[in-house]
């Protein structure tokens, strides 16, 4: 028996070498005359910023470009990309980029349409205003945000990551080129693959997950375990950008219908303390927090049929927490040490992120210490 589910929208999906081409034709067809491109120098460096402006302007498509998005950007990153905009006049936006261009985007966006400030919009369905049309071509392979109807937000000062959703928010159109990963520095390409894997494994087991979330989760491990060997490797290979690539936004369509759990909620405090990136905190947390989950029938039944995924895919006749275990321990170490009460107040941070609250086993604050001890392998204390 299939139990009853919800499903939330996609936004249409372009997939392919050099579909980047069809982006002005896409935009015509929004009725959108003049854009404000979000992005960061990097992009502007790597060419890509340069290239996407010229086509459009070939056809016709006025566009502006903020060009300043930071790392995980901050509520005072999202008002800074609204100063700009105020100051530019257009109808719609698009970001380039990866994650964080994505999300500076969707929270301007928010700013722009609704006022206010981010943490105003923290949760749910807060905007009562329209949204301007939103596109989003991603050039990393790993948040999923081009398929989510949050945006990523830490608070200012205590860089609290805060999920601002909005059915609003949602993109209308991803374009999907995996030409334009190809300039994603290798490293980067690692940590954002190791995100988009646990995305896949997270939203598969989330208490919330249902028959349509978990068809987008074992999708999405299936294109990224073509990849993810090689591109831990840091030496991609023919067609796993685009597996990768895919990977990611299929896992992030599993997270608009099922969200995440415990490794993202304990990544996240390693993240906001420390300043570690997103990719390797989860990479840290991860093997743990399946541990823990295998207490859980519905779970382990589910890291059973991933296992034989593994084998079906002559991968590796591991289970599929012992090969987790042994990728996730192929990333560089993170370079911090945390006691005894660092590590109680990360629990407690940990406790208090949203996502956590999806994970298929309750986690309490005291098992969030007992996570954190195995993970940076402290004895129990006395
Ligand atoms: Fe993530």
């Amino acid at each position: 028996m299939v139990d009853p589910f919800s499903s939330r929208p996609s936004p249409k999906l372009i997939f392919g070498n050099g579909v980047i081409k069809e982006l002005p034709g896409e935009i015509v067809q929004l009725g959108v005359k003049s854009l404000l491109l979000v992005t960061d120098p990097g992009l502007v460096k790597a060419g890509h910023v340069e290239k996407t402006c010229a086509l459009l302007k070939e056809a016709g498509i006025g566009v502006h470009v903020y060009e300043n998005v930071s790392e995980n950007p901050t509520e005072s990153d999202a008002e800074d990309c609204c100063n700009f905009a105020k100051t530019k006049s257009f109808d719609g936006f698009v970001a380039l980029g990866g994650g964080s261009s994505i999300d500076t985007a969707k929270a301007c966006n928010f700013l722009l349409t609704n006022g206010g400030r981010m943490s105003d919009y923290h949760g749910y369905g807060k905007a009562k205003n329209p949204l301007l049309p939103f596109m989003a071509i991603p050039t990393t392979a790993g948040t999923g945000s081009e398929c989510q109807s949050y945006a990523l937000v830490s608070r200012d000062g205590s860089h609290e990551k805060m999920a601002c959703g909005d059915p609003k928010a949602l993109a209308r159109l991803a374009i999907l080129d995996p030409e334009i990963t190809n300039t994603q520095p290798r490293p980067i390409a690692v940590q954002t693959g190791i995100d988009a894997l646990a995305h896949a494994l997270e939203s598969a087991v989330s208490s919330k997950r249902t028959e349509l979330s978990s068809m987008y989760s074992e999708a999405a491990f299936r294109h990224i375990l073509r990849a993810i060997d090689d591109i831990v490797d840091c030496n991609p290979q023919g067609d796993d950008r685009g597996h990768m690539l895919l990977g990611a936004a299929l896992s992030g369509l599993a997270i608009e219908n099922s969200m995440l759990g415990a490794a993202h909620a304990s990544a996240n405090p390693l993240t906001a303390r420390y300043g570690v990136i997103h990719g390797r905190a989860v990479a840290k947390m991860l093997p743990h927090v399946m541990r823990f989950n295998e207490g859980v029938e519905g779970a382990a039944r589910i890291y059973e049929r991933y296992s034989a995924i593994l084998k079906e895919f002559g991968i590796s006749s591991m289970s599929l927490i012992d090969w987790v275990t042994h990728l996730t321990g192929r990333m560089q170490e993170i370079d911090i040490t945390a006691d005894d009460s660092e590590i109680r107040e990360l629990a407690s941070e940990a406790k208090a992120q949203w996502t956590g609250d999806f994970n298929p086993r309750p986690v309490e604050e005291s098992d969030y210490v007992e996570l954190y001890r195995a993970a940076f392998a402290l004895p129990k204390p006395a």
